[in-house]
């Protein structure tokens, strides 16, 4: 895919560190995702999500009661290969047209048991300031509306609300804006990827 593919789609991004895009993948290639994030699950490959990292990381169930397994950038499993395409060309286009410098990339598949959560955050870590870009996609076709499991962003005017529905991409500045998951009545599936920015000492 070309830059020129998104063309003046992340206009509201630049203007705001936050966009909802809907539709950014299709149905069919979400359809495959959803499919290998059920084969890891039947394979044992979900962890309950640690928060913080290195030696501050540990487990909190007040705080997140999620469950993640880490893609593979190499995975050749189609679902995943479209997948990590379709960043790689956002990654590009965000760093041609808003000279971000995002040089990297980290994905986990979460899943939320009815009734997880993940309490009010931000996706910097205290001594890591390498996550720059969120970037969360939703994996669950004709969502219910009254089936709970938002993602709760605190914008400037005020919060605003995400549907979790399969294509949606939810966009923003990792560091920015503080944002919380509500618990649903049905197993919610996603993949929470961050756009890194690693200095050149890490680099090379
Ligand atoms: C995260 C996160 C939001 C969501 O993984 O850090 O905030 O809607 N996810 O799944
Ligand atoms: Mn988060």
């Amino acid at each position: 895919m070309t830059a020129d593919a998104f063309g003046t789609m992340l206009e509201p991004f630049a203007e705001n560190g936050f966009q909802v895009l809907p539709g950014f993948l299709d149905a069919a290639v979400c359809r495959m995702l959803d499919a290998e994030c059920e084969a890891l699950v039947a394979a044992g490959g979900f962890h309950p999500a640690a928060i913080g990292r290195a030696g501050g990381r540990r487990h909190d169930s007040v705080v997140r009661s999620d469950l993640v397994s880490w893609l593979d950038g190499a995975s050749h499993l189609p679902g995943q290969a479209a997948y990590f395409e379709r960043m790689e060309a956002l990654r590009a286009e965000v760093n041609r047209s808003l000279y971000l410098g995002l040089n990297g990339f980290e994905a986990h598949f979460a899943i939320y048991p009815p009734g997880a959560f993940y309490r009010r955050h931000l996706d910097r870590f205290r001594d890591d300031d390498a996550r720059t870009l969120t970037a969360v996609l939703y994996l669950n076709p004709g969502w219910p509306a009254d089936a709970g499991g938002q993602l709760q962003v605190e914008l400037d005017g005020g919060s605003v609300s995400v549907e979790p529905e399969a294509g949606t991409l939810v966009l923003f500045l990792s560091d920015r804006f503080w944002h919380q998951v509500l618990p649903a009545t049905r197993p919610r599936h996603s993949i929470t990827g961050w756009f890194l920015r690693r200095n050149a000492a890490l680099c090379w």
